[in-house]
């Protein structure tokens, strides 16, 4: 089946588009990227998405115009990937998440919602569309999130290694990948969200540029500085950081409120911006690790970076530092596109969605069963 994978995560900064080609179904999963594009917001609809995610309060019809620009733009991704090439059968689309509720003792069902709606969609490519992929593993009892670990358990599991695969986006996730013998693939894997990825860092240099830059290209202004040991530990103080998985987060925890935060702290200690920025780049290396050695069974033999962090040189070399002998590799060095994973997890879930096997994994999400994810949204023919 050829799917059309579209997604766009907390960092707001894009919709990246994957067009592949899928076979098999779980462990004999192939997946051939055919193309991989990001098609970046407009700044003024990234704008109203942050200002949203930042708890701006909006009306009904600013909430169902916002929606529905969502939706055409990301028609208009699935249709730019496959342009000059074979049509694709099925759209498998993500969705703009602005606001991400996990579960508590109080709530006991977490909440998350994604606009962009799937038959809006459907109908503006004339593509069956599966969306709203984390309601269902919510309504049982799940995080709804991180739903890309069936993935990278059938796409990246080895026999020797123990992986964790780190992606790196406004938020950070893993999945832990212990060795597998062939017999089942998703026994004792485990995943959750690490917490802050770039979320922060975007934060600070869209404020320490004047609104110029939108995130430090490589690491290069986070370089020049020197990490503040003792800021970082505070932050590390947040609850989230303690608590134990299955969790899950979003720009709700580690967003403008938290930022803010930050930089009243940084200011207090006479921070440069580069000390700043490399004291928030140690937050989100230091949060990563901790939360390995705080609740893997065991650390991994390598660590597969994926997702818009995975360019930050600085990052990783702090990464490695904390990981000290363990191999930090990218995805791409083990045959899957580090920037496109994301996207095309989605693809793969809408192939799943149509052929009836479940996505999530419920020692991930906490789900009380492995559940069909998606709504289908198709045109009468
Ligand atoms: N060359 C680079 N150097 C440093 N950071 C980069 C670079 N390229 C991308 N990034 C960071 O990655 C972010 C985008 O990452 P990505 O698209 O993977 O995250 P996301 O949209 O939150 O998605 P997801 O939720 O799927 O992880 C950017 O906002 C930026 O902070
Ligand atoms: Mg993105």
């Amino acid at each position: 089946m050829r799917a059309i994978g579209l997604m766009s995560g907390t960092s707001a900064d894009g919709i990246d588009a994957a067009l592949v080609e899928i076979s098999g179904t779980q462990a004999d999963l192939q997946v051939t990227l055919l193309a991989g594009k990001t098609y970046p917001y407009l700044p003024k609809l990234r704008s109203q998405i942050l200002e949203v995610c930042a708890g701006k309060a909006i009306s009904m019809a600013e909430f169902a115009k916002l929606d529905e620009a969502i939706a055409r733009e990301f028609a208009r991704a699935a249709l730019a990937i496959q342009k000059n090439r074979e049509t694709a059968d099925i759209i498998g689309s993500h969705g703009q998440t602005v606001y991400h509720r996990p579960r508590d003792g109080q709530t006991k069902l977490g909440y998350s919602l994604q606009l962009g709606r799937g038959d809006t969609i459907a109908h503006l490519t004339g593509l069956p569309t599966v969306s709203n992929f984390r309601a269902a593993d919510l309504a049982a009892g799940g995080e709804g999130a991180p739903l890309v670990s069936r993935i990278d358990a059938c796409l990246l599991s080895h026999p020797q290694y123990g992986s964790c695969v780190q992606n790196i986006g406004g938020i950070g996730n893993l999945t832990y990948l212990p060795p597998h013998d062939g017999h089942d693939a998703f026994e004792k894997v485990v995943g959750w969200d690490t917490g802050p990825g770039n979320s922060l860092l975007d934060l600070a240099v869209h404020h320490l540029s004047e609104g110029k830059q939108t995130y430090d290209r490589n690491g290069e202004w986070a370089a020049r500085g020197m990490p503040h040991v003792d800021l970082v530990e505070r932050w590390m103080q947040h609850p989230y950081f303690a608590q134990s998985p299955p969790k899950s987060t979003g720009r709700e925890l580690f967003g403008w409120a938290f930022f803010q935060r930050c930089r009243a702290d940084a200011t207090a200690k006479n921070l440069s911006p580069a000390d700043f920025l490399a004291t928030l780049t140690e937050l989100t290396a230091a949060s990563i690790v901790y939360s390995y050695r705080q609740f893997l069974p065991q650390m991994p033999d390598r660590v597969l970076l994926c997702g818009g962090g995975s360019c930050n040189a600085y990052l990783r070399h702090r990464l490695q530092v904390r990981l000290g002998e363990i191999d930090l590799l990218t995805t791409d060095e083990v045959g899957l596109n580090s920037q496109f994973k994301e996207a095309i997890a989605f693809a793969v879930l809408a192939y799943w969605r149509t052929i009836g096997i479940p996505g999530n994994l419920p020692s991930v999400t906490g789900a009380n069963q492995a559940v069909l994810l998606g709504d289908l949204s198709r045109l009468a023919t």
